[in-house]
């Protein structure tokens, strides 16, 4: 970040405030008003965040106008099309893609982490069995800190790097795990013969009394999909990571807190709550209806799988996973999907309809992950799942960026008081019946 000649005036009470225009690589310049209160006793006020800049970072960019993510400045098609999970994960941790022997060391020491604490498999039977997986997750990753106590100073670089290998290791198994346990099945122990993706889909869908062969355009579909959503930048969830990092919470402790926010509806839930829709709405004929509910404003229904805070173009990554989800469903040879025909009905008549064209409403991710999910064999509850152990390498590079940073304070946002200005204790005998 470099600081401009220029500076932004703001008039306030009387008084001119110059405030510093800081510069980044690419995409809009910011205003530093840090020392705005110190100078003019105001606060900013931008609930939701819409025109903050939160933090400075090199990790990843995006332009929502054009449709553009980059992480470390490579733009994702490249990257789902040519590159891995594993070579994503050394990239968006290190900075620039590995050479071979890089790769190797990396992958090795992935490869070798994945399996859990034994005495953690005993940890999920305090469980029901039909609780969410994500409730499940949220408690078990947390946990982590419970049984990996040794890597939890957040001021030792080594045990950084030891608990962001732990977990980028061990959250497939904790997935996987936590899909066997909701449908009674035995827990399978990870293979370090195969991939990152085919060793997930093994634990998922093994069972101990026959062999089971990964098929490779599954297990590259599964690939492609944890690339896609390895990072976004400074979302919900990945903001909460850093919050609760900020205090100097063990990264364990942290990356729970993300997977708990990736839980709501509107962040990470929505590709469960998008193939839930298209169920609902079951047959194209009845698409008009539904569009008309998600533009009626006295309707709280929303089409989920379209709009994003952020693009307000198409989503690069829905790009890939419409194509994903073709891919995946001609492997399996399923011709008529009736939920891929409304999902395909449904966009063109949205991407043509005034209401979305106007507010720059177009599909997200969430709108082919669904349908690409099932297909592979996952039910909906596993679906955010298996985006939180995605987006954990980008927890993970995020959390470390922030506590690198030697200017790095706990993150402590200012509010605008509307409550009741003091008032005096009044005894129960004067509240009245
Ligand atoms: N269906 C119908 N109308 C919508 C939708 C939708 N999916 N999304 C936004 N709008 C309308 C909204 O009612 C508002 O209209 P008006 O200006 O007339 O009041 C306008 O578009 C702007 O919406 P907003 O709520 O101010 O936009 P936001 O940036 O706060 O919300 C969003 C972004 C993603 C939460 C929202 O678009 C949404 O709820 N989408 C459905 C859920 C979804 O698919 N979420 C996944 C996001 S991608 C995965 C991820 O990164 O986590």
């Amino acid at each position: 970040m470099s600081e401009t000649a220029e500076k932004a005036t703001l008039a306030v009470g009387g008084k001119q405030l110059d405030m510093p225009i800081k510069k980044g690589t690419i995409g809009p310049d910011v205003m530093d008003i840090s020392s705005l209160y110190a100078q003019a006793k105001m606060f900013t006020f931008d609930p939701g965040f819409t025109s903050t800049a939160s933090c400075e970072s090199k990790i990843t960019y995006i332009d929502g106008d054009e449709g553009v993510l980059l992480y470390r400045g490579y733009p994702i098609e490249q990257l789902a099309e040519h590159g891995d999970f594993i070579e994503t994960c050394y990239l968006l941790l290190y900075g620039n893609l590995p050479n071979l022997a890089e790769r190797k060391e990396f992958e090795d020491a992935i490869t070798h982490h994945t399996m859990i604490h034994e005495q953690m498999s005993r940890f999920f039977s305090g469980f029901r069995r039909d609780a969410h997986p994500m409730a499940v997750m949220v408690g078990t990753v947390g946990a982590l800190s419970a049984f990996y106590h040794d890597s939890t100073d957040i001021n030792d670089p080594r045990q950084r790097e030891i608990a962001s290998r732990r977990m980028i290791a061990k959250l497939p198994t904790i997935a996987a795990m936590t899909y066997k346990y909701s449908i009674g099945q035995p827990f399978v122990y990870p293979r370090n013969d195969l991939s990152y993706a085919s060793n997930f889909l093994h634990m998922c869908f093994a069972v101990p009394c026959e062999p089971y062969k990964v098929n490779p355009v599954l297990a590259r579909a599964m690939d492609r999909i944890f690339t896609l959503h390895a990072d976004h930048e400074q979302n919900a969830s990945t903001s909460t990571v850093r919050l609760a990092g900020s205090s100097g919470a063990n990264p364990f402790a942290c990356i729970a807190a993300g997977i708990a926010c990736l839980w709501g509806p509107a962040h990470g839930g929505a590709n469960e709550a998008a193939l839930e829709m298209l169920a609902e709405i079951g047959h194209v004929d009845n698409i008009p209806k539904y569009i008309a509910k998600a533009k009626d404003k006295n309707d709280p229904f929303r089409l989920m799988g379209f709009g994003h805070r952020v693009y307000k173009n198409y989503d690069p990554r829905a790009k890939i996973m419409q194509k994903t989800a073709h891919e995946v469903l001609q492997e399996l040879g399923i011709k008529d999907d009736p939920l891929l025909d409304v999902a395909v009905e449904l966009e063109q008549i949205a991407l043509k309809d005034e209401y979305f064209v106007e507010r720059k409403l177009y599909p997200n991710i969430d709108f082919y992950s669904g349908i690409t999910l099932r297909a592979l064999g996952f039910p909906t509850s596993m679906f955010t799942v298996l985006f939180a152990l995605a987006r954990t390498v980008g927890w993970i590079a995020q959390w470390r960026e922030m506590i690198e940073d030697p200017n790095q304070r706990i993150g402590r946002p200012r509010q605008l008081y509307t409550g009741a200005t003091q008032r005096d204790y009044m005894p129960m005998s004067r509240r009245g019946k």
